[in-house]
């Protein structure tokens, strides 16, 4: 059995208030809010308050992203032994924002995900095709050459005891989320390359009114929330719908 997981990515949001007053409110309502893992991945300025905060409670902490490189000469970069110093658990690698916006390639993708799996993070490795890519009907190879530039490089193992997130980029901050058939047609694909116990979380559009029908499916194992992440009771809600379902 898989354990459910539900992370939050804050993307580039908050401050030290904010971010005070939404743990408050998370940490608050978490006693009802089931069984799933629950995690939020933050702004790097933001990790050692999250990890003051956080320590000792049930809610994991991580990195929207972390360098390819171990250290040296890399202006602006952070390293994942940094962020495991932070006590961090997890680091996104690979959000479509991170391939669209900052043109990491899948090898350097591969990369990221290897530094972050050396230093004893868990990577959460993001896929997704974009809608024309999807139009096209070329969801699966591009969702099939993302996960395999990671698995020829880490091998089947390494990407088992990490997460995958499937992202579809249409779906990310435009209130058009998957359909759980369609996020689960994905998940069901993506499993195929990987080991049977490897969590696939769905994230794209995530709301308190949508979640639980899509982590029904059999193969969605929770979900990566942006937006509704930033509101703790839509993240509760979200979190109550990953832990009644399944
Ligand atoms: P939204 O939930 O805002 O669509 O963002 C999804 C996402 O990109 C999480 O990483």
């Amino acid at each position: 059995m898989r354990r459910r997981l539900v992370a939050g990515n804050w993307k580039m949001h908050g401050s030290r208030a904010s971010i005070q007053a939404l743990l408050g409110s998370i940490l608050a309502g978490l006693g009802d809010a089931g069984g799933a893992e629950c995690a939020v991945c933050v702004p790097y300025p933001y990790l050692q308050l999250v990890a003051e905060r956080l320590k000792g409670t049930r809610i994991a902490w991580g990195a929207q992203n972390v360098s390819e490189h171990a250290q040296g000469a890399y202006t602006g970069e952070v390293s994942a032994a940094m962020l495991a110093e932070l006590g961090c658990k997890y680091a996104l690698v690979g959000h479509s924002e991170r391939r669209q916006l900052y043109g990491e390639t899948d090898a350097q993708v591969a990369a990221k995900f290897a530094a972050a799996h050396g230093a004893g993070l868990t990577p959460i490795l993001c896929v997704g095709e974009t809608l024309a890519e999807r139009d096209a009907g070329r969801t699966d190879e591009v969702v099939a050459r993302q996960l395999d530039a990671v698995l020829a490089k880490c091998g089947k193992e390494a990407v088992a005891k990490s997460v995958v997130a499937y992202e579809p980029v249409w779906a990310i901050g435009t209130g058009r989320t998957a359909s759980p058939g369609q996020a689960q047609a994905v998940h069901a694909f993506a499993r195929k390359r990987l080991a049977p116990a490897t969590r696939i979380l769905y994230g794209g559009s995530v709301k308190p009114d949508n979640a639980a029908a899509i982590f029904a499916m059999a193969d969605v194992d929770g979900g990566l929330i942006g937006g509704a992440s930033l509101a703790a009771e839509d993240f509760l809600a979200i979190l109550r719908g990953a832990g009644s379902a399944g």
